[in-house]
């Protein structure tokens, strides 16, 4: 079967290109495959309820659809809370009349928490301090009915709201829906009993930075019983839903029997590597209840994350379905007794499991130490295969040989590194194109695939003609066992990579003899063995990775290299799929080898071309733009804000055009410099961002192409905004109409007044309790310079003079809160004065969330509709634009009625 005359390079390749189409295929379709979705509420054969897509997807249109959006604060907010106090409320009815009937175990309580609480937050690198009133969550506990039962739970949580630019379909209300569709089938499957409790959250404000979760955690009777946590999220509408976070053993092995698993060790890894902060409610839950438990989101078409587009429409059939069954049968297991709760009282095991899916619904899952001693066995055995196979080679040629043989794999590596990012440089300095593959997650795989291809080419020309090809292949194989033995040596579990590519190629390495005539000769029947599983293994990994970054790079600021790291994601997720080009770039000569460097850099000539020519955006991948109108009550101007959250081209004309349409200047004014004294953006401050948004560090990534970070996002002290612009923000001056009485002055609508105020001369100390009032706006936000000693957010203030930034949330109709601190006074001022920006959102000047309501608002709105509507015309709707309408407000020695009369 195999040629007796090694065949050429052209006609080699031909013969492999079946292998390198049909892996990514096969990982693809894998990729795509969902469960059917169901309609019916139960299964007309055995007749038990069954998990209805329908059904789920049912709730989650009513919630984003027919309430809207669900912001913190808003009156849409309330509406869910109210709406959701009547689902609970039906499934207990439900339950008590089950019970009624069949006498079963089964108790459903239903509590609706109402509480006000403080905590840190921090964020980005950004000291950040929450307060909240009034805030709400609905929680149902399913049990047996004994207090054993009750002793250890379950606890399940999804969020109800939605954040400020978005409806929330995915985000969250579909997960809200999968918990009322589980609770629904376990109540009605005859004969279930849970021997341990299940509690379901519906949390009420997740967005406003885990308020919902803290409440919880912190004040609810029943939070102490919790031993693990189910969170269900989503970050995108379509796909299997990913386990990214499992935080113990116990939990590992409760995934393993959900019917249709989707996870890795290596989502787990770099979730907990703190590349990408998982801010979710898992958090709140692992800080204030300190339990283990399984973070799950919906991830793919992330593009649409806190989107306008975020609607069920857009959610992919069977998301719900595959979503549903999971979590279902998570719960089943976890209450039930094999579950390992009671067992959780005593503290969870690490996770030490080398887990995966790969194709199809097998979860594959191994000890640490089952791993080190596979890999400790196939990397020996890579060494007697090298020796073996170059036996012919005299003993003092051997070890050099090697080691040429090892340099080149080197070279190999370093090239597949660097060209994607000279190609990235000349698409982002050189060309300014940045972001151009921004629409289609896999087109970054036409831009530096070809580039990790000529590098990988290059680097092996010095070498070509002096290196053995079986010495290539021996050599390769020992670094990938080496490489896979010292990463799990190191505890870390994505080791597994490279032993899922040494042990196939061994393998085929070893029966070679029987694939080619002459044993000198390496078969091309052993090239394309050999290359099948690497492909496949790249591609399963490959095709997530990009559906979660490439559309993150839409939201990671202007000054992230987002270039480089899509394509260092390519040369160091996607490339090493294909090991065998070192040695096949050896096989056919020095001649082929540069014919094949021409052909690969025409190649990238061309791909880079056809890249500097197309558009980042379009109506599906939209550009975020963040759109203020501020204002500012002390000085009584109007400004229009703008910001982008990506660092593509073509912002400042976009700016010049709305400047030109709607401002009173004729160019745009230079960007706006952010750091912690511009008050402008203090809305969105430290810009909030719930799950996927990375602290970033660019020193960090400019230097290598390693994804991995120490600690989880920044230390407090650096002055991130300094060194990383998360949006770039311009100011435009608005005409204010003359003889303007803004109602948020006539009508004191908002103030800050000193119910307490105490100076202590002899300890040089100021005592305040101060009153935030703010009828009508929301998500306030009040900075301050002061040296605190004490107040009532959390126990340790920084004992220094320092810019402290305090931000509330509260229930739609609950318009105060109130700030108890001592200050220390100083010699420069030794009243303590206090200088407070004092900002907050209008309850009806948000774009498009209250846009049936716009009569209410006031010129904030009608701007707004006028700017929402051009934007959408001269982009061709590739623009998702976030409308607030700010009230900004500076106090300055608000106990002086001289200069709080404003
Ligand atoms: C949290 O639980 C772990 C066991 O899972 C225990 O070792 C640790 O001390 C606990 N931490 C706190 C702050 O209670
Ligand atoms: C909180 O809500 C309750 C009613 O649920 C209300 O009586 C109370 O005044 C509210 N608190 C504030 C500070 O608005
Ligand atoms: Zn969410």
């Amino acid at each position: 079967m195999a040629p007796s005359k090694p065949w050429g390079a052209v006609r080699s390749l031909l013969v492999l290109a079946p292998v390198l189409i049909l892996a990514p295929s096969i990982a693809y379709w894998n990729h795509k495959t969902l469960p059917a979705p169901l309609t019916e509420l139960t299964d007309s054969v055995s007749n038990l309820p069954q998990i209805s897509e329908a059904q789920i997807l049912g709730f989650a249109k009513h919630l984003s659809e027919e309430i809207g959006y669900r912001t913190v604060g808003t009156e849409e907010h309330a509406l869910a809370d109210k709406w959701m106090v009547e689902q609970a409320n039906l499934i207990k009815k439900q339950c008590e009349a089950i019970v009624a009937e069949t006498g079963r175990k089964l108790e459903c309580e239903v509590s609706r928490q109402e509480g006000n609480g403080h905590h840190r937050f921090d964020m980005m690198g950004k000291r950040l301090y929450k307060t909240y009133v009034n805030l709400s969550n609905i929680i149902v506990r399913i049990s047996d009915g004994t207090e054993e039962g009750k002793k250890h739970a379950l606890l399940v949580n999804s969020h109800l709201d939605s954040t400020l630019p978005s409806p929330g379909a995915a985000d969250d209300a579909l997960s809200v829906g999968v918990m009322l569709d589980c609770m629904r089938v376990l109540i009605n499957t005859p004969g279930w009993s849970p021997v341990h409790a299940a509690i379901f959250l519906f949390n009420h404000a997740e967005e406003s930075l885990q308020d919902g979760s803290h409440l919880f955690s912190t004040q609810h009777p029943w939070a102490p019983t919790a031993r693990a946590v189910i969170n269900l999220e989503a970050a995108g509408t379509t796909g299997r839903e990913l386990l990214f976070q499992a935080t113990s053993e116990q939990m590992i092995e409760a995934y393993s029997h959900v019917p249709r698993p989707y996870g890795t060790v290596f989502a787990n890894e770099i979730f907990s590597s703190g590349i990408i902060l998982s801010d979710t409610d898992f958090r709140q839950f692992e800080e204030y209840i300190n339990i283990t438990g399984l973070d799950m989101a919906v991830v793919g078409n992330s593009y649409l994350y806190h989107m306008r587009k975020d609607l069920v429409e857009n959610i992919e059939v069977g998301v719900a379905q595959h979503m549903g069954e999971n979590s279902l049968a998570l719960i089943k297991y976890l209450t039930s007794d094999k579950s390992s709760l009671a067992e959780l009282a005593d503290g969870a095991k690490p996770p030490a499991t080398v887990f995966l899916t790969y194709v199809g619904r097998i979860f594959v899952s191994y000890s640490y130490t089952t791993a080190k001693v596979m890999y400790g066995i196939l990397f020996w055995f890579t060494l007697v295969v090298a020796k073996a196979r170059n036996k012919s080679a005299h003993k003092n040629v051997f070890v050099p040989e090697q080691v040429d043989a090892a340099i080149a794999v080197c070279a190999g590596v370093a090239g597949t590194l660097i060209a994607p990012n000279v190609v990235a440089v000349i698409m982002r300095n050189v060309l300014n194109k940045s972001l151009s593959w921004f629409s289609n997650p896999f087109a970054p795989l036409l831009l530096y695939g070809p580039a990790c291809l000529l590098g990988a080419l290059i680097s092996q020309y010095r070498s070509v003609e002096k290196v053995k090809e079986k010495t290539l292949w021996t050599s390769l194989l020992a670094m990938q066992a080496g490489i896979a033995l010292a990463l799990q040596l190191a505890n870390i579990g994505s080791g597994t990579i490279f032993f899922m590519s040494a042990l196939p190629l061994t393998i085929v390495f070893v029966l070679n003899p029987f694939f080619s005539q002459d044993p000198k000769q390496i078969s091309l029947v052993t090239y394309a063995l050999g290359q099948f599983f690497p492909v496949l293994t790249a591609s399963l990994l490959t095709i997530p990775t990009l559906e979660v970054f490439v559309p993150l790079t839409g939201r990671t600021g202007a000054e992230a290299p987002a270039d480089h790291v899509i394509a260092c994601i390519i040369a160091v997720v996607s490339c090493p799929g294909f090991p065998l080009v070192i040695p096949l770039a050896h096989r056919f000569g020095k001649r082929a080898l540069l014919r094949g460097i021409i052909v690969t850099s025409i190649l990238n000539a061309a791909s880079i071309a056809y890249f500097s020519a197309r558009n980042p955006y379009d109506d599906m991948h939209q550009k975020r733009l963040f759109v203020i109108h501020m204002e500012n009550v002390t000085t009584s101007e109007q400004h229009l804000h703008l910001a982008a959250s990506d660092g593509a081209p073509g912002f400042e004309l976009l700016v010049n055009d709305i400047v030109r349409e709607f401002g009173t200047l004729d160019h745009a004014p230079a960007p706006v410099v952010m750091n912690d004294h511009n008050s402008d953006w203090d809305s969105l401050y430290p810009f909030s961002a719930p799950i996927y948004i990375q602290s970033y560090d660019p020193r960090f990534i400019r230097g290598s192409c390693s994804l991995t970070q120490g600690g989880r996002g920044f230390s407090a002290s650096g002055d991130i905004s300094e060194r990383w612009r998360f949006l770039t923000p311009f100011k435009v001056p608005l005409a204010v109409p003359a003889g303007y009485a803004s109602p948020w002055v006539t009508e004191k609508k908002f103030s800050i007044s000193a119910i307490e105020d105490e100076k202590d001369l002899v300890a040089g100390t100021r005592n305040l309790k101060i009153k935030i009032d703010h009828p009508g706006l929301i998500w306030t936000v009040i900075a301050f310079d002061a040296h605190v000693l004490k107040w009532d957010l959390d126990d340790n203030p920084p004992d220094e003079y320092a810019r402290h930034h305090v931000k509330e949330a509260s229930f739609y109709g609950t318009n105060s809160y109130i700030l108890e601190m001592v200050i220390k006074t100083s010699v420069a001022n030794p009243d303590g004065k206090l200088l407070i920006n004092y900002m907050g959102l209008q309850e009806k000047g948000i774009w498009p969330a209250k846009k049936d309501v716009k009569e209410e608002g006031d010129a904030a709105m009608a701007l707004f509709e006028r700017l929402d509507d051009w934007l959408d015309r001269t982009t061709g709707g590739t623009v998702d634009a976030l409308l607030m309408g700010d009230v900004l407000f500076v106090v300055m020695d608000y106990w002086n009625p001289a200069h709080y009369d404003l």
